[in-house]
């Protein structure tokens, strides 16, 4: 398919899990990226301990990075109780960072949460019991109710989701079973059908499926970067998305990093 001058292409990632031992250089990639798109999405886990120094290593390697970046945390950003500095830090940096938040850029709107957990469909953990189950999930119906408040606002046609937790069972599989409660929440999947979402990018199952579909035929992508390490071994660890105007019948947005690596490999040509 033709390029158009409206076609936005977007790179995907999620689990940097940038850490002070300085083994998670990522620079070189970044620079890669900001070659093949035209905006970056990171979909938590930025850090790995969730300190503020971690975020500062990770800044100064995306700082040579001149397209936009949006970003949401992961569970792991919390863990030293410094998620507001990794927040302030990276978005000194220039990042977009989404908690319930928007973002639009050429005419495609982006809605961010960091999602929560309890389970899928009928194993979903419902809110009865003790109080402190109740509170377990009403954080994911929180972050659900985020969600939707964020798609609300949003009046492009085209609407992609950012979020670090699963919202459905198929993204997760290849994990143990034991832990698919942990992974995600399908209190997540109401407000993408609802609105209608383009497509949906998270991370969190590291060891997970890379693509799944809502019930009402909503791409899902897992863009944890073992997964893409795992299952994309030909091409560098990100995923590269062209989102392209709306027509009957079309999801509008279509994975190219096979075409492009696949070119680049034979021809050694110009991004494609
Ligand atoms: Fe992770
Ligand atoms: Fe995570």
């Amino acid at each position: 398919m033709p390029l158009t001058s409206d076609t936005v292409r977007l790179a995907a990632l999620a689990d940097l899990h940038y850490s002070k031992s300085g083994t998670t250089a990522l620079q070189p990639l970044f620079e890669q990226i900001a070659e093949s798109a035209d905006a970056l999405m990171l979909c938590g886990d930025l850090t790995d301990y969730g300190l503020a120094d971690e975020a500062r290593m990770l800044a100064k390697d995306l700082a040579p990075v001149k397209i936009p970046i949006v970003a949401v945390l992961g569970n792991h950003d919390y863990e030293a109780n410094q998620e507001r500095e990794i927040v302030q830090i990276l978005s000194d940096a220039g990042a977009h960072m989404l908690d319930g938040d928007t973002w639009e850029f050429r005419g495609v709107g982006f809605a961010g949460v960091r999602g929560f957990c309890g389970g899928f469909g009928r194993g979903a953990l419902a809110a009865w019991g003790e109080k402190i189950i109740k509170d377990f999930v009403h954080e994911a119906v929180q972050e659900a109710l985020k969600l939707e408040a964020a798609l609300a606002r949003l009046t492009l046609p085209q609407r992609i989701v950012l979020m670090h937790y699963a919202p459905i069972r198929d993204t997760v599989e290849g994990e143990p079973a034991e832990i698919y409660p942990f992974l995600g929440s399908s209190r997540l999947e109401d407000p993408l059908s609802r609105f209608e979402v383009t497509a949906v990018f998270h991370g969190h199952a590291h060891k997970g499926a890379p693509e799944g579909r809502t019930q009402t035929g909503i791409p899902v992508y897992n863009v944890s970067y073992k997964v893409l390490k795992t299952n994309y071994a030909d091409r560098p660890p990100f995923r590269l998305f062209e989102v392209r105007p709306l027509q009957t019948g079309d999801t509008g947005v279509t994975p190219i990093g096979e075409r492009v690596w696949a070119r680049r490999a034979t021809d050694h040509g110009p991004a494609a």
